[in-house]
């Protein structure tokens, strides 16, 4: 062993002792083996789609160009079909411009690390995912310039906004730039988006806000034919405005519901030329490469399909499914066992038509003390569930991630919530013949 690998053992040792190991582990999902997998994000189910799948086959077949890009979208890999792709973007979400990025990390290192300047302001929701602080790390912004606010809470984020706008004086010209989610990956909340902007609003002139709302969870799921959840409330910054427009860029990601990879961030055309000059994961890195982008234009056809419809329905249907058996399961189990955060205020306004005033959400985060047990006992019985421990989540925030899909029998998720009630028995049983020996 080098010097060098002793010296990260022990690094690596520590995080054993903290619990806080990772090491990677392969889980078959294929249907031979008997498990179920509710820890993919899979959410509408299209990695399975035969329909998907022909179509992607029938089109690789007929098209010359399916390997990589061969360069990155400054060289080579600006081709017609990138740009046809975020031409389609661009229309589909609509936003006055589109840029593609490799990942949905890279689009957040990429701009968080570039557009805000020295002289601005960042606030962020605390939970906020990690790529929005890499970039923040590599920007020019002072650490005193990045505040964060109480997660989804107007309240928080009000007192935030009276703290640095008593600061400026009025002649102020920078940036206040606010950073959220529209569904929240680890708790499985949505934003209160209207009331967060109409808070921002009161403090911010509409010329020094910037919102930026990462749609990664939401993207294709809600929303006409999978718009998201910005473009529901109709608060996507436009050019022929169809309501508030007070989102000025959203990030839409490919690896989650959409089922193959990359990114788009909605933009201006001034926020998408200054990316192309400076965001170095963007000018330093092979663009996606062909099969991808054939991929995403017949993952859009389906979006956009009635079979698209059908996914995000019976989505909802599953979820509120699942929510209805987990009341009734937690109403008997005491919280310090397993619990769900709490209910989110209900965000969207009741007279939204492409919103249900609660949608459902396909993430349920179930709080446990002891989140490795609990997915350890669900996998021999069958189901793969993942822990997630800090640094992923705040201490105190150790849980299980259950993520369902549209393809999911409610059989399955009836199996399940029963196996957590089994698991929840046990631990209550273990707790009694602890006090009994005392
Ligand atoms: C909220 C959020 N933003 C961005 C990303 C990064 O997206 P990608 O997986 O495309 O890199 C993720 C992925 O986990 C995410 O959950």
């Amino acid at each position: 062993m080098t010097g060098l690998d002793a010296r990260l053992g022990r690094l690596l040792e520590g995080r054993k002792d903290k619990n806080r190991f990772r090491s990677l582990k392969e889980y078959d999902t294929s249907p031979e083996s008997n498990l179920v997998d509710f820890s993919s994000n899979d959410y509408l189910s299209l990695t399975s789609s035969s329909s998907l799948r022909q179509s992607y086959l029938s089109r690789l077949s007929s098209t010359t160009s399916i390997f990589g890009s061969t360069g990155s979208r400054l060289l080579s890999g600006c081709t017609p079909s990138h740009s046809s792709l975020e031409k389609r973007f661009q229309e589909f979400f609509n936003s006055p411009s589109a840029l593609l990025f490799n990942s949905g990390w890279d689009a957040n290192v990429s701009f968080f690390s570039t557009v805000p300047q020295s002289t601005d302001w960042v606030i962020f929701d605390e939970l906020v995912h990690a790529s929005v602080h890499s970039g923040l790390r590599a920007s020019r912004v002072p650490l005193d310039r990045r505040i964060p606010f109480d997660h989804n809470d107007p309240q928080s984020l009000e007192d935030v906004l009276k703290r640095i706008t008593s600061q400026g004086s009025s002649t102020d010209k920078s940036t206040v730039f606010v950073a959220m989610e529209s569904l929240y990956s680890m708790d499985g909340d949505f934003s209160p988006l209207p009331s967060l902007l109409d808070t921002l609003e009161r403090f911010v002139p509409r010329e020094r806000q910037c919102v930026v709302v990462d749609e990664a969870h939401s993207t294709g799921v809600y929303g006409e034919q999978g718009r998201g959840i910005v473009h529901a409330l109709g608060e996507e910054a436009s050019e022929n405005r169809r309501g508030k427009g007070r989102v000025d860029i959203r990030l839409m990601t490919f690896g989650k519901a959409v089922g193959c990879s990359g990114a788009v961030l909605l933009c201006s055309p001034t926020v998408r030329s200054f990316l192309i000059n400076f965001a170095r994961p963007l000018i330093f890195s092979t663009a996606l490469p062909h099969s991808t982008i054939i991929a995403l234009e017949c993952v859009w056809d389906v979006l956009q399909s009635e079979e698209g419809d059908q996914r995000r329905l019976s989505l909802m249907s599953l979820s509120s499914y699942v929510h209805s058996l987990l009341d009734q399961l937690l109403s008997r189990i005491p919280p310090a066992v397993l619990h769900l955060p709490p209910d989110p205020i209900i965000p969207f306004p009741q007279n939204s038509s492409v919103l249900p005033s609660k949608p459902g959400s396909p993430i349920l985060g179930l709080l446990t003390p002891t989140p490795h047990a609990l997915s350890a006992f669900l996998l021999d019985r069958g189901f793969i569930v993942r822990p997630v421990v800090p640094p992923t989540v705040p201490p105190g925030g150790e849980r299980v991630r259950i993520c369902l899909r549209a393809g999911m029998e409610k059989t399955v998720i009836k199996r399940l919530v029963d196996t957590l009630g089994q698991w929840a028995e046990m631990k209550l049983d273990d707790e009694k013949q602890v006090r009994a020996k005392l």
